[in-house]
């Protein structure tokens, strides 16, 4: 917009100072001082006439709206746009007051615009809203001050445009754009509140699946205890007193003192699987000795059953340092991370490092130098593809607020980092 106004400025530039010159010839022929015929005279004025003609013709065929004011800010000129955008006919309009038509409220801001008008700075290019034939319309005005050879203020020219569609579709569009904002905000507190319930929820679950875990142990536990206590001792009796048969009844015939050394025999083996039951429900030493001497027993029973792994362990925290409702959750994961280390590594190197780090958690750790596996190709980063194994070490971590996290590369080995907070119950 302003370049069209700047090149409309620039075409009446041109013609008033043809205009100009025109004038000056002619008033040199009438003085005489080129000594111009009576003939040359009426030339001049015909060129004066067409050149007029023509400066009109640029004027009256814009479209946009001129018009020239008087440092007294009374119109002193004005285009046919100008006079049909007022419904007014020049008559009407020369000598108006030029803010006469302009919406008050826009007033100040007009003033404020002019009052900046100087020699340096003529420009001004203004907004605002004026009564027209077509009731309040917006308009664009471009104002160029003129000022005299000592910098007084001699004229104004305006152009002009009608600008309402545009402020039309612009309002339309921050209104738009308002209004999408608000319901953005509107979606964005709805989801907020949303992930708040479900969050609740999630916790709510969370709760619940940790009680009925400790459910589940508090029952492994006591079955324990009833077959270590109760059937695990009152086999131990029996043995004892058949023991104590076996020696008194010396000189029954050997068939019968066999079949007793035979029943005692099926006994030893009864009592050990009653143990071995009995210590698979709940390591009875978690809650006499710990779970640092828990997992050490546990790694001398695997020693055993694959002696060509060597397990090390290394514990940097005391026994006193590992929050009691945590001991049995430790222990449930350690126990399936050793048994896939030992059943699906291939390994013969297995660590388990146990330690506190700085911001008061326990973190577990079981590394393996096995075979590994493509977590990739095995689907495995997709957890609905996990085994129970890998899921039930997710579910018993999380559920105390802790955090489980596998890493294994193909002939790489597989590390199984656990952390688990101190400070929730
Ligand atoms: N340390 C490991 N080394 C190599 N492969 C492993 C290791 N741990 C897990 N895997 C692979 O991940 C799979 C899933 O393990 P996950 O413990 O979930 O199930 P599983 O051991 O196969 O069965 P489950 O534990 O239910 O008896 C395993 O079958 C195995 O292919
Ligand atoms: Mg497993």
């Amino acid at each position: 917009m302003k370049d069209r106004d700047r090149s409309l400025k620039q075409s009446v530039k041109n013609a008033e100072s043809h205009l100009r010159a025109l004038q000056n010839e002619e008033v040199d022929a009438v003085v005489g001082r080129k000594g111009l015929s009576l003939l040359r005279l009426r030339e001049v004025e015909e060129q004066l006439r067409v050149s007029e003609a023509r400066y009109r013709g640029i004027v009256e065929s814009q479209r946009e709206m001129i018009g020239r004011w008087t440092p007294h800010r009374n119109l002193t000129f004005v285009n046919d746009a100008y006079c049909r955008f007022f419904n007014r006919t020049r008559d009407q309009v020369i000598g108006r007051h030029v803010f006469d038509e302009v919406v008050a409220e826009d007033l100040p801001r007009m003033e404020a615009a002019f009052s900046g008008l100087n020699k340096k700075a003529p420009y001004v290019d203004i907004e605002y809203r004026v009564r027209a034939a077509g009731g309040i319309r917006w308009t664009y005005w471009t104002h160029q001050a003129l000022f005299d050879a000592d910098g007084r203020l001699t004229e104004v020219q305006s152009i002009g445009r009608d600008i309402s569609q545009h402020k039309h579709l612009e309002n339309q569009l921050r209104n738009n754009h308002a209004r999408l904002e608000a319901r953005v905000r509107q979606r964005t507190a709805e989801l907020q509140r949303q992930k708040m319930a479900s969050e609740a929820l999630n916790d709510k679950i969370r709760r619940l699946i940790r009680k009925t875990f400790e459910a589940m142990e508090n029952e492994r536990r006591l079955i324990a205890k009833e077959l270590h206590d109760g059937i695990g001792a009152s086999l131990a009796a029996i043995k004892f007193s058949i023991e104590q048969r076996l020696v008194e009844m010396d000189d029954l015939p050997p068939s019968a003192s066999l079949s007793f050394e035979h029943i005692l025999s099926y006994l030893v083996d009864t009592i050990k699987e009653t143990k071995r039951i009995s210590r698979g429900l709940r390591p009875t030493t978690l809650d006499d000795l710990g779970l640092l001497t828990t997992i050490r027993n546990h790694t001398h029973q695997l020693r055993k059953i694959h002696p060509h792994i060597h397990f090390a362990e290394d514990f940097g925290i005391e026994e006193t340092d590992i929050p009691e409702h945590l001991k049995i959750v430790i222990y449930r994961v350690l126990q399936e991370a050793l048994n896939n280390a030992t059943r699906h590594s291939g390994g013969d190197t297995i660590q388990i490092i146990l330690e506190e780090s700085k911001d008061d958690c326990l973190l577990l750790t079981v590394r393996d130098n096995g075979r590994g596996f493509d977590m990739h190709a095995h689907s495995l980063v997709n957890e609905e593809n996990w085994g129970c194994g890998l899921q039930n070490m997710r579910d018993r971590t999380e559920i105390c607020g802790g955090k489980f996290d596998i890493e294994s590369l193909l002939h790489k080995g597989t590390l199984v980092r656990f952390v688990f907070p101190c400070d929730t119950e």
